[in-house]
């Protein structure tokens, strides 16, 4: 039996996952959640309610239910530890309270960046009674423009129920990203147009984009479904199926021959130059093409000479990937001005065989993610790049290193103890990826190799992705030529890339899915027993790969939506973010 189908959780048996919403709909929901009485001063009880209406949980959350924070007295302390994620084009927040008798009430703000975000602004004073009629108050964000920045928002509102010394103090916790004013970035970012494509799916209308993820949500649930009875089909049919995949194959390829050896043979091919990859068409205008291959090495140093260090200044320590003609070492980086300042680095550079359009390759790539800042991102800081020495990228260090290996690691020590690394720290994980992808979306960055081999972790757990240089070389088991000479990350691309050599926000959110199922099964390979040729095919047919063995059913829903086949069907990086946000929360209110 093949192991790489949709639908097939690992018990075996044909079941639709529920929606990945399903948590925060327990949240929603009046009597689900764990409630702690907390007004109760008075014997009757002065009947306070605070809640989100309907029409403020849409537009925030594009869900139709109201959220209730304090109902009749008694207190959701799981909808309050909910981490609300603020959709950065929003700058308004509306809280509905009312209470029956008197409730003083004392309002307060915290902000962690005040560089990016004011004092959040409210239309009620800061210090007085809960209105006794229905009513709404309004909290304004506004960003500063000035820097990229996630901001923590902490609403704290004190309540005081007839005069007595006892309190309740309600925190409400928010989350928002601003950004510094585009103008700016644009000219510091990239300064490549090809590198940007016109489709923003976070300028997108917050109502519509939200509604277009829950209607997604409920297709894919669908798709995953049909696929399910298809699959029960072809199972029946298994003797048929391998003389299909045959004929697939044969049709996909484009030298019409399966080639059941290119894991062995397409390393030889790693990185071989191409100028023109064919490209069949240019349906939308969010299409970005691939043409990094055809830049020199002179022009891919003097792109980075402004970023040039003296070689003196870096030492190099240990190696901590090799590959045929790449490394990555540790390193050490002295500081210009203090000699006995140093930073911890990592070291990307090419061993002597390297040909020279490696080299060109390793620079150019490096600099995928340049100039940008955000806390799950890893740019490039610094290259080294003299005469007669080998070129160098500098990059800051992350003490645990490659994710991958990293996750493999775990895998290995899983064995032993079952402990060793929580699903909650893998979710998390996966978040801090969806909010650097959610940054790059926003900034039209197109990533193109989101993998966990690209992405980077130190001892906090902390995240963050980087690009894709030498990763051909590193993880040549994760590549493949499907016999155009261009050696892509076949099992982690959406079908269009794959077919169309279309790239966009929403393969990346493709990608994205795949990188999460790494996560689940400790850095497993995908599809591992699908032949690369057949991989177009087998998407086109509606395969996707298996739901991981203790992975539950709404992470699996959430990367089965990143395998929607129409990109336009697939969620938004914010929308994921905040999705498995409340998974991590619902994960540690239950755990
Ligand atoms: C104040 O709170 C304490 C403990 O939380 C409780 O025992 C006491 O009855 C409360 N007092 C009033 C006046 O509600
Ligand atoms: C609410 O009460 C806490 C605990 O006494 C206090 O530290 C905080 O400043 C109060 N917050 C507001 C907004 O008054
Ligand atoms: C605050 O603003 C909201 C929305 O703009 C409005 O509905 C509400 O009546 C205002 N409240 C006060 C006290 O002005
Ligand atoms: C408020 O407390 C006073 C005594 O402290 C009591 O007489 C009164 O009934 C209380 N009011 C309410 C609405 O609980
Ligand atoms: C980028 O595109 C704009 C118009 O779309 C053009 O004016 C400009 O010259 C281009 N810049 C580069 C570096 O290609």
């Amino acid at each position: 039996m093949r192991a790489g189908w949709a639908g097939v959780p690992g018990t075996g048996g044909l079941r639709a996952p529920p929606p990945p919403l399903l948590l925060l709909l327990l949240a929603l929901l009046p009597a689900a959640a764990p409630r702690s009485p907390a007004l109760a001063a008075s014997p009757t009880g002065p009947s306070v309610s605070l809640y989100l209406s309907e029409d403020e949980v849409r537009r925030l959350l594009g869900l139709d239910a109201e959220l209730y924070y304090v109902r009749n007295d008694l207190i959701s302390h799981y909808a309050l530890s909910f981490n609300l994620l603020v959709p950065s084009e929003t700058n308004f927040l509306h809280f509905t309270w009312h209470a029956k008798s008197k409730v003083e009430y004392k309002l307060g703000f915290q902000v962690d960046n005040f560089v990016a975000m004011g004092m959040p602004q409210v239309n009620i004073s800061a210090q007085g009674e809960v209105p006794r009629t229905l009513s709404v108050f309004r909290v304004e964000l506004s960003c500063t423009g000035k820097v990229d920045s996630e901001v923590m928002i902490l609403m704290q509102l004190n309540l005081t129920v007839n005069s007595s010394k006892n309190f309740t103090v309600l925190n409400f916790k928010r989350r928002k990203m601003c950004y510094k004013k585009l103008e700016e970035v644009k000219t510091s970012a990239l300064d490549k147009n090809t590198s940007r494509t016109i489709y923003d799916p976070v300028h997108a209308a917050p109502t519509t984009s939200t509604r277009v993820f829950y209607i997604s949500v409920g297709v894919c649930c669908a798709v995953i479904f049909l696929v399910a009875i298809i699959l029960a089909v072809l199972h029946l049919h298994s003797m048929k199926r391998i003389e299909l995949d045959d004929s697939i194959s044969a049709s996909s390829s484009s030298q019409g021959l399966s080639q059941p050896s290119t894991q062995t043979t397409q390393y030889l091919r790693a990185d071989t130059p191409n100028n023109a990859t064919p490209i069949t068409s240019y349906p939308t205008l969010r299409i970005e093409k691939n043409d990094l291959r055809s830049v020199t090495l002179l022009e891919a140093k003097a792109k980075v000479k402004d970023i040039a260090i003296s070689r003196e200044r870096v030492t190099l320590k240990d190696v901590l990937q090799e590959g045929t003609f790449g490394r990555i070492f540790h390193g050490i980086l002295v500081d210009e001005k203090d000699p006995n300042k140093e930073k911890q680095t990592f070291v990307k550079t090419v061993k002597d065989q390297a040909s020279e359009v490696q080299v060109t390759m390793m620079l150019t790539e490096s600099c995928k993610l340049r100039g940008l800042h955000h806390r799950n991102l890893l740019p490039i800081t610094h290259v080294c790049i003299e005469e007669g020495e080998k070129p160098m990228v500098i990059l800051p260090y992350m003490n645990w290193g490659n994710l991958k290996l990293f996750l493999r690691q775990c895998k290995l020590v899983e064995a032993n103890n079952p402990q060793a690394i929580s699903q909650q720290d893998l979710v998390h994980m996966a978040i801090q990826i969806a909010c650097g992808m959610s940054y790059l979306a926003r900034r039209e960055v197109i990533h193109k190799d989101l993998a966990a081999r690209n992405c980077v972790i130190d001892d906090t757990l902390q995240v963050k992705i980087t690009d894709n240089a030498l990763s051909r070389d590193l993880f040549p088991m994760d590549y493949h030529c499907l016999g155009d000479n261009e050696n892509r990350p076949v099992r982690w691309m959406a079908l269009e890339s794959l077919v169309n050599n279309e790239f966009s926000s929403a393969s990346d959110v493709w990608a994205f899915g795949v990188t999460l199922w790494e996560l689940m099964t400790l850095g497993q390979t995908p599809y591992v027993d699908i032949d690369p040729f057949e991989m177009a095919a087998y998407l086109k047919d509606g395969y996707r790969i298996a739901q991981p063995i203790n992975c539950p059913d709404e992470l699996f829903a959430v990367m089965a939506c990143c395998w929607a086949l129409d990109p336009e069907e697939r969620p938004k990086f914010q929308q994921l973010v905040q999705c498995l946000t409340e998974f991590h929360a619902a994960l540690g209110a239950y755990v």
